[in-house]
């Protein structure tokens, strides 16, 4: 076994020492069944990083051991999965999960129930990866141990992700864990041992098998990474991606005719994904906005010989595309899909702005739009500027500066992000004396219209003047 070097030795001390793991320890020896914090928690000390969740493993049954620990620990909210052996309960902020040391692979949230209770290195040996098969000893004997039997610490100090086992074995044990490996070697900056890499390759179909939530979740923590790019790339290249989104690799490719070709919308992609990371911080779904801009590039894609290859509409089919790829994936179809198809819808608006004169009508109504979303569109229209021309990109965005100031100027004087009509349904209804109806739809519109068009202010008295003008062109008296 490798030695511990004198950081990671350190970095072990540390966290026994913490006092939830001392008192954790000292309960564990009471009830003296074997036991060990293992998994993430171990490799994320190992690597100096935040970790809520501890993950204890013991040999014997989980749920018994859990049951005793909380007792002992006075704490009472305790939950258990029968079915595979675990259990779970908060101790402060933290999240500890028992389970017990299995001969079959580990699972948080498989189906099949365990059968098999097995030692620790049983366990270890049936984990994901080398660097997540590390344990630390809770017991009196040799508690703050590390228990390595796979070389994890080695793998850890290389940064390559490796399986305990032969990969085709780890990886038909869940195919998940094939999308696990991509997601911790852009998470860690790792790489994927060859022979792990080539095991992907060939068992890739398999993540058919796997649901779509569990795919998402992971995913999800690559579209968070500091470089997302990379960890698609490898989807890519492993066959992993063609498994669960073919919109994204339909992006690939560029096509010739006259010698004009296209960007590689896949690469363009991947790299205004990149770029918004920096601005969308957690913004999780300023991300996907991200990475679905242009899906329907493909879809729209014409050749006219005059203009080269055109795109036209790409955002109106891409917006229309948002609902059926969240729905396809099991995403929740909520207000964060909304705020994504929107962002898809008006990708295209601010650079449309900087192209001709800026006019306020056109001003006034990418904010009436937008709303409260207009800082994160313009994060991502900025984040599309993917250029390699310096001058290019600096025009872009100076011009991109104009259309923020524009935008800061109009909005202070109209007010239009999150507009409320100046004058309501029932207002029009009271002074015609209309019920509701097709005028009362038309007479809101032509007063919405009138204000994004820059005819009256935003205002009660100017949008009341104007409904009364535009009723008696409808026909309509005021009523007494
Ligand atoms: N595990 C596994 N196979 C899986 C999922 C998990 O072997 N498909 C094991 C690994 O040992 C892993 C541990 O269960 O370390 C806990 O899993 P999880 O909480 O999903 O991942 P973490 O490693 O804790 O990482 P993160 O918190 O970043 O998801």
């Amino acid at each position: 076994m490798l030695k511990l070097s004198e950081d990671k030795l350190a970095r072990v001390e540390k966290a026994i020492k913490e006092e939830h793991i001392q008192r954790i320890a000292e309960k564990v020896q009471e009830i003296g069944q074997e036991s060990y914090l293992v998994g993430g928690y171990v490799r994320d000390v190992l690597l100096d990083r935040p970790c809520k969740d501890i993950d204890i493993v013991t040999v014997g049954s989980g749920i018994d051991f859990a049951r005793n620990l909380a007792e002992k620990l006075d704490i009472e909210n305790v939950s258990y999965f029968q079915n595979f052996g675990t259990a779970m309960f908060k101790m402060g902020d933290l999240e500890i999960e028992c389970v017990g040391a299995r001969k079959e692979s580990y699972r948080r949230d498989s189906r099949k129930p365990i059968v098999e209770e097995g030692s620790i290195e049983d366990d270890q040996l049936r984990r994901d990866f080398r660097i997540n098969a590390l344990a630390i000893s809770l017991n009196a004997q040799n508690f703050g141990e590390l228990v390595d039997p796979f070389q994890g610490l080695g793998d850890l100090s290389a940064k390559i992700i490796r399986t305990p086992l032969d990969p085709d074995q780890t990886f038909s044990d869940d195919p998940l864990r094939m999308m696990r490996a991509i997601r911790f070697a852009n998470q860690l900056n790792f790489d994927i041992a060859q022979d792990c890499f080539e095991s992907i390759k060939k068992n890739a179909h398999r993540l058919k098998i796997v649901s779509k939530e569990r795919i998402v979740i992971e995913f999800n923590k690559i579209m968070l990474c500091d470089q997302p790019s990379r960890g698609i790339k490898l989807l890519e290249c492993s066959g992993l991606l063609k498994e669960f989104f073919p919109e994204l690799i339909d992006l690939k490719g560029v096509d010739w005719k006259n010698g004009v070709g296209h960007k590689d919308n896949f690469y363009h992609t991947l790299q205004v994904l990149d770029n918004i990371v920096e601005g969308a911080g957690e913004n999780l779904y300023l991300r996907w906005a991200a990475l679905l801009h242009d899906i329907a590039k493909p879809a729209t894609k014409r050749f006219n010989e005059k203009a080269g290859w055109t795109f036209h509409g790409h955002e109106d089919k891409g917006a229309k595309m948002v609902p059926k790829i969240f729905a396809r994936l099991k995403m929740p179809k909520n207000h964060k899909m909304d705020y994504v198809r929107k962002l898809v819808l008006l990708h295209l608006r601010p650079i449309a702005l900087t192209k001709s004169e800026v006019t306020d009508s056109a001003v006034r109504r990418l904010l009436f739009e937008a709303g409260d979303d207009i800082d994160d569109l313009m994060t991502l229209c900025r984040a599309d500027i993917t250029s390699k021309n310096e001058a290019k990109v600096d025009r872009y965005l100076k011009n991109y500066d104009l259309v923020k100031e524009k935008l800061v100027e109009v909005e202070e004087s109209d007010r239009l992000r999150n507009w409320q009509p100046p004058i309501s349904g029932e207002t029009i209804m009271e002074t015609f004396g209309l019920s509701p109806s097709k005028a009362v739809g038309d007479i809101k519109n032509a007063i919405r219209e009138a204000i994004l068009d820059g005819d009256i202010s935003n205002n009660f008295e100017e949008a009341h003047a104007f409904m009364i003008e535009k009723a008696k062109d409808m026909g309509l008296e005021k009523q007494h």
